[in-house]
């Protein structure tokens, strides 16, 4: 099996070379990323050169990708602009990446007759109520609330159609937030973290109440093999290990965990249209897949990641000023 991983050099997609690198030791993995400043070839280092590749370039770049879909099985599809505060600051690169870019992916493998799977985010689906018993499954309506989502909800769609009226051979999944180690630290779990550990407070928005539905990266890569194998064409998995956190009880658990005072965090500005709570329910992929998360404790999971930033600075050190510069002018 020849795999085409879009968005391979970022936080999940790195995640999921590793983890297919390791369980699948047969299949060769050909990484398609044009390092934005949330890729990092460094993600990837160190594969043999036999099962591993990268070219560098732009999924918006038809005749790149048409080269490389040419060359593989199946294309997983996890390239995309992915932070809503910058989608809030410019829209324009998640219109263009996220839609144009799906649709350049879509066109190739209809073309070339391809296996693809789409990853996709809960947030199409927009925000619950704290107190809605309910929680976001593959029939809810789609409700997207910022540019980010929108945009997802868009390739989401483009997905959909291009299997129904050209009978691509795709199936999507929607996961819910990730956490673990190589995670951009403009991202909530690790911009707290290296906070931390620059000796500054963690920043919580608003009053802090807003719901998160917590998964380790490491259950999201199970959950997309298991839906690669053994999922059906046309098809929507929700991934999600019933991991809801409010966003102050996890900054309370990270300073607790790095040994300092539970409340020594600031409030800072909240995020325009910020999305109350994600929560998923995963049981489909679960009863038909038999899919089951291994991070179960969060409290764990979350100690290892921080001990993964604390080993890890040469990491995270270079993209740190250039994030809190950002942060700055937007005054969060
Ligand atoms: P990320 O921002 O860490 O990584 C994105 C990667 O895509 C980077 O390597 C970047 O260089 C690459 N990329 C961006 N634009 C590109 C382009 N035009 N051409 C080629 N490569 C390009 O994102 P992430 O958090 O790893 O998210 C990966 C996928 O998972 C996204 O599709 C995202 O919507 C989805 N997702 C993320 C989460 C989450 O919690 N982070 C949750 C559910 C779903
Ligand atoms: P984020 O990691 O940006 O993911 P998403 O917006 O996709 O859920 O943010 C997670 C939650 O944390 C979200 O409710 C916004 C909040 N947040 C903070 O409170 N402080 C921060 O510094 C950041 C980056 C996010």
């Amino acid at each position: 099996m020849k795999i085409l991983v879009t968005g391979g050099a970022g936080f999940i997609g790195s995640n999921f070379v590793h983890y297919i690198y390791r369980e699948r030791p047969d299949w060769h993995i050909t990484v398609i990323d044009n390092l934005t400043y949330a890729g990092n070839k460094a993600n990837i280092e160190g594969l043999d050169p036999k099962r591993f590749d990268f070219i560098k370039a732009d999924i918006c770049d038809a005749d790149a990708i048409n080269k490389a879909v040419k060359n593989c099985d199946a294309v997983i599809h996890f390239a995309a602009e992915s932070h809503n505060d910058n989608s809030l600051h410019s829209p324009w690169p998640f219109v263009n990446t996220n839609i144009i870019g799906t649709y350049q992916i879509l066109e190739a493998v209809r073309n070339h007759g391809k296996r693809l799977h789409h990853i996709s985010t809960d947030e199409v689906y927009g925000d619950l109520e704290l107190d809605d018993p309910a929680k976001f499954t593959d029939r809810t309506p789609y409700n997207p609330s910022s540019p980010y989502s929108s945009t997802k909800a868009a390739s989401d769609m483009l997905v959909r159609a291009w299997v129904r009226s050209f009978g691509v051979q795709a199936t999507i999944s929607n996961c819910s937030n990730n956490y673990g180690p190589y995670q951009h630290v403009e991202k909530f779990i690790p911009r707290q973290i290296t906070e931390v550990l620059e000796g500054r407070k963690p920043k919580l928005y608003g009053n802090g109440e807003n719901v998160r539905d917590w998964i380790h990266t490491e259950d999201h890569s199970s959950g997309v093999l298991a839906i690669l194998e053994k999922g059906k064409i046309g098809e929507t998995y929700l991934i999600g290990a019933d991991g809801e956190k409010n966003n102050k009880e996890v900054v309370e658990m990270i300073l607790e965990n790095m040994g300092k005072d539970s409340s020594d965090y600031e409030h800072v500005n909240d995020r325009p249209g910020h999305d109350m709570r994600y929560a998923i329910d995963s049981s489909k992929l679960r009863s038909e897949l038999g899919w089951s998360p291994k991070y179960t404790d969060f409290k764990q999971g979350l100690a290892d990641t921080v001990t993964w930033y604390q080993e890890n600075s040469g990491w995270w050190k270079p993209q740190k000023q250039a994030t809190e510069d950002k942060y700055k002018e937007i005054g969060r």
